[in-house]
């Protein structure tokens, strides 16, 4: 028997395709736009799919965001509202995550601007040690991303807090939940790296005042939406000499305009939404067997809740 999905995605089908033989050989990838009779497809496996193509599969029985985050899929206003959501959380993508902010997070720890600044005028000097066990880093969003990525911190030795909308535990990690304790963490946090998902509780939530609650020299790591941070009091806040630095992979707009100022702000490293990029190998094990358990009407793993937006 032959389960016909759809494939939407600006990336390389090529290593999707095989990746999907692999896990399920009964699986038949169909690459936008090639769709074939749109009412043999039985799933969609979307990222930023235009609006209205979900909605002229009459036979849709799985969405299936290719990434974590659901956003783009709530973007269209004809999303069919009966077929359930599944977002992909990729463990690899999802460690992925955590690499790319511990790089970030240490070459600031470890000033390694200065160094490079120093190499560049063949300066051989040394600056005092930091103290990991005393720098504390925060971690915004507890979801299956940020648990992980709090988990990375707290195991390099960093004071490692978490933040997130309803209570959390994370062994070794000093958890704060809900609106009220948002600054508090804040305020104790040389690094914050952001992996909230976006809803409209926390768009712009990375704001002036969330800045400027931050210890002075304080370092920003978004990797999570553009949409979360006001990019005006970001550039503010670097400007003033309030945060050190900021790495962005996300943002309001991508791929992030020719002449955005954050392409060569000092302050800012730029990278184009790649931190979790998922891998075909694992990703599609699990998107296979979500296609599998939608059909057969079972549980889906991170099946969304659509009221709660994510
Ligand atoms: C990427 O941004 C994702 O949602 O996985």
């Amino acid at each position: 028997m032959t389960i016909r999905f759809l494939y939407h995605s600006k990336d390389d089908p090529g290593p999707w395709a095989q990746a999907f033989r692999d896990a399920d050989p009964e699986l038949e990838m169909m690459v936008y736009p090639e769709m074939g009779d749109p009412a043999e497809i039985v799933a969609a496996f979307v990222w930023r799919a235009p609006h209205g193509l979900l909605a002229s599969l009459p036979n849709l029985k799985l969405i299936h965001s290719k990434g974590a985050g659901v956003d783009h899929i709530f973007d269209d206003p004809k999303v069919p509202a009966g077929v359930p959501i599944a977002r992909l959380v990729d463990p690899m993508a999802v460690a992925m995550m955590g690499h790319y902010a511990i790089y970030h997070a240490l070459g600031y720890h470890r000033r390694m601007d200065v160094y490079r600044a120093q190499q560049a005028e063949s300066v051989w000097r040394g600056l005092p040690p930091p103290d990991h066990e005393r720098t504390t880093v925060a971690v915004l969003g507890l979801g299956a991303i940020g648990r992980e990525v709090a988990g990375q911190f707290q195991r390099l030795g960093f004071r490692t807090l978490g933040w997130s909308r309803s209570a959390k535990t994370i062994d070794g990690v000093d958890c704060r939940h809900g609106a009220d304790a948002l600054f508090a963490t804040l305020a104790e946090s040389k690094i914050v790296v952001n992996v909230l998902a976006l809803t409209r509780e926390t768009e712009n939530i990375l704001n002036a005042q969330a800045f400027a609650h931050m210890p002075r020299g304080g370092f920003l790591i978004n990797i999570a939406r553009g949409p979360h941070i006001v990019e005006a009091d970001l550039i503010q806040a670097l400007d003033s000499g309030q945060l050190g630095g900021a790495t962005l992979d996300v943002f309001r707009a991508e791929p992030l305009a020719k002449g955005h100022p954050f392409w060569t702000h000092p302050k800012v490293t730029v990278t184009p939404h790649m931190s979790g990029d998922p891998l075909p190998r694992t990703a599609a094990l699990q998107v296979a067997r979500n296609i599998r358990a939608a059909l057969a009407g079972q549980p889906l793993l991170n099946e969304v809740d659509r009221r709660r937006g994510y």
